[in-house]
């Protein structure tokens, strides 16, 4: 590409004056930290380090667009094979191979074949997967393309401004065919370059990173929009997690408006007295924290709190994370406060799991 096209090409992209539309990606909470989704028509960076689920990300913006928008989409493979990612995320109740056979999601394999011969720098055919890209996307109306992961393709290009040439030329034609797209890039470690040459976030609009960092022997996991060129966004890290259930969910803390419900009703403590010096009992919709050495009752308030709430008629559950079921039920019987009642389903819930951090700060592990 000449200068002058490419200057020409770089000015059309930092055009600012039209303000830009987003696409929803449909990825739970995603929507709401990015003020509506990704920046439409153009290309956004996805860079991590491995295992921080950039893959789960690039298929999910195409998982949700065909489940959520009838959107079709176009998956770029560069280093796990098409058959690998079909298996790897029906885990998360992805069939791919029944949106493939309904002409909703087509792959562009360009992942390496055992038995290929290592790629000489300059060796690999850009154009010819340009027209691959291009065909599979006009074939389904594709709106949505995701790339994953660069580093598959670039190792080959060991001078890095040939590499920030290619993803240039990459994200040029996905935006003339009006495509919206997730790259994704890894990243050697939390700390470094966004990715591996250092040059994929300086021809990218749009920049998102994934953490997934270990604190006090705990793996967390957060989103941050680094950049959207020409529009708005929220800042600061995001934690999020990845279930089975619905992949990626990004906790939009700081969006979440305060909205909430108060009311004045009281309930019982389960003790007269405390009710008494409480003016009537706890605020309904209230969290008591109760606050104790060892031994100076915090249990005992608790099943007593519960033992108010059985006598009211009400349906209880309580979490423990000490004791078992059989030492609460050992304890509380001893204080009087159980009957047959409690142990039925219906009226007293109980869940006894060893502490662990929210799910938001675990790691899943695969
Ligand atoms: N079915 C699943 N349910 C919950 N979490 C999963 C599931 N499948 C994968 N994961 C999580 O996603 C992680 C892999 O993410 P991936 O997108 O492959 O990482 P990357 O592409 O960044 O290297 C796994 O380590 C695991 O924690
Ligand atoms: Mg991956």
């Amino acid at each position: 590409m000449s200068p002058s096209a490419r200057r020409a090409i770089e000015e059309s992209m930092t055009n600012a004056a039209v303000p830009l539309a987003k696409l929803k990606t449909e990825i739970e909470g995603f929507d709401l930290v990015s003020y509506g989704g990704l920046p439409e028509g153009r290309t956004t960076l996805l860079s991590g380090t491995a295992g921080s689920a950039k893959t789960v990300f690039a298929v999910q913006f195409l998982a949700a667009g065909i489940q959520m928008a009838e959107e079709p989409g176009v998956f770029v493979t560069f280093e796990e094979s098409a058959a690998d990612i079909r298996t790897n995320m029906r885990g998360f109740g992805w069939d791919i191979a029944k949106w493939e056979a309904a002409g909703k999601w087509a792959f562009v394999d360009a992942s390496p074949r055992p038995g290929d011969p290592p790629a000489v720098t300059g060796d690999y055919d850009l154009g010819a997967l340009l027209t691959r890209i291009e065909y599979a996307v006009n074939k389904l109306g594709a709106k949505r393309v995701s790339l994953d992961s660069l580093g598959g393709i670039f190792a080959q290009f060991a001078e890095s401004g040939v590499v920030r040439h290619e993803i240039f030329r990459i994200a040029a034609a996905l935006k003339q065919m009006g495509i919206t797209a997730v790259m994704t890039a890894e990243r050697a470690e939390e700390g470094g370059p966004l990715a591996r040459y250092g040059v994929e976030e300086f021809v990218t609009d749009n920049v998102i990173i994934l953490r997934n960092t270990l604190e006090q022997e705990k793996r967390r996991r957060t989103l941050e929009i680094l950049k959207f060129r020409g529009t708005a966004h929220q800042k600061g890290e995001f934690p999020f997690t990845v279930t089975s259930e619905q992949g990626i969910v990004v906790l939009p803390l700081s969006a979440i408006e305060l909205r909430q419900k108060s009311s004045n009703l009281r309930i019982t403590s389960g003790n007269t007295e405390l009710d008494q010096m409480c003016g009537g009992g706890f605020f309904r919709d209230s969290v008591i924290l109760v606050s104790g050495a060892t031994g100076t009752g915090k249990t005992l308030s608790t099943t007593e709190f519960m033992a108010g709430g059985y006598r009211s008629g009400e349906r209880c559950l309580l979490f423990a994370f000490e004791e078992s079921h059989d030492q609460l039920f050992r304890n509380a019987s001893g204080w009087g406060w159980t009957s047959p009642g409690w142990k039925t389903r219906a009226s007293c819930g109980w869940s006894v799991r060893i502490p662990r951090a929210p799910a938001w700060k675990t790691t899943s592990s695969s």
